[in-house]
């Protein structure tokens, strides 16, 4: 009787929310996996630079350190080569060599510039060969320990800040070792205390571009 007709309708309604409900849930999950994939794909490009390179470009942004708090990190082409995340980054400077013609990252290598040996970065920029890319970032001091040797190895490599790197500045470069000239990727600030935006330390740097891939 009464009691019946009753439980139907209750069950009916169930049925219909829960109908209402699904066909929601679907249609909602639907439309944010197609804007996803829609956006992600619209916007994604190599190590997140705000424009893709043209073809025989490499894409490449570099990021100094954030006082003595956040490490630097160096990517090429969509390839993260030095970070915190990758834990092969550490105080001074941070530099990756790249075989300017394939792209292909050869090395590695962090130099301790407050109380590292400034010997071991002359020897290792006296011996980065002919065609390479030499990116750099720095991290807290890169400034302690640099000579005029290591100033006029960078500066052939197309830098010009070298010259005046010191204590605690931040520099972010992208030079090769045959650059008969100055190198356009480069970025400096001068640690000054009236200025500086952490303590005692400027604005970490960051630098993003395309270089041309070298070809013979
Ligand atoms: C870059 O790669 C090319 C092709 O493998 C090679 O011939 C050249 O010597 C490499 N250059 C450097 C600097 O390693």
């Amino acid at each position: 009787g009464r009691v019946g007709l009753l439980h139907l309708l209750v069950l009916i309604f169930g049925l219909v929310t829960t109908w209402v409900f699904v066909r929601r849930y679907i249609n909602f999950n639907m439309k944010t996996i197609l804007l996803g994939e829609w956006t992600s794909h619209s916007v994604k490009t190599k190590c997140g630079l705000s424009k893709s390179c043209p073809d025989n470009f490499f894409a490449f942004k570099i990021t100094s350190g954030a006082a003595n708090v956040v490490g630097p990190s160096v990517c090429f082409e969509g390839q993260m080569i030095m970070s915190p995340v990758k834990n092969n980054v550490g105080r001074g400077l941070n530099i990756a060599l790249v075989n300017g013609t394939t792209g292909k990252v050869m090395t590695q290598k962090y130099f301790d510039m407050y109380s590292g040996d400034a010997n071991l970065l002359v020897k290792f920029l006296k011996e980065i060969p002919e065609g390479t890319l030499v990116l750099v970032a720095s991290y807290d001091d890169p400034g302690t320990k640099m000579n005029d040797e290591i100033r006029n190895l960078f500066s052939n490599l197309g830098s010009t800040y070298a010259k005046q790197l010191g204590f605690r500045d931040s520099w972010v470069f992208l030079g090769a070792r045959d650059l008969n000239s100055k190198s356009p990727f480069e970025e400096f600030l001068k640690n000054n205390p009236d200025v500086n935006k952490y303590d005692g330390w400027p604005e970490l740097l960051e630098l993003e571009g395309c270089v041309p891939q070298k070809v013979y």
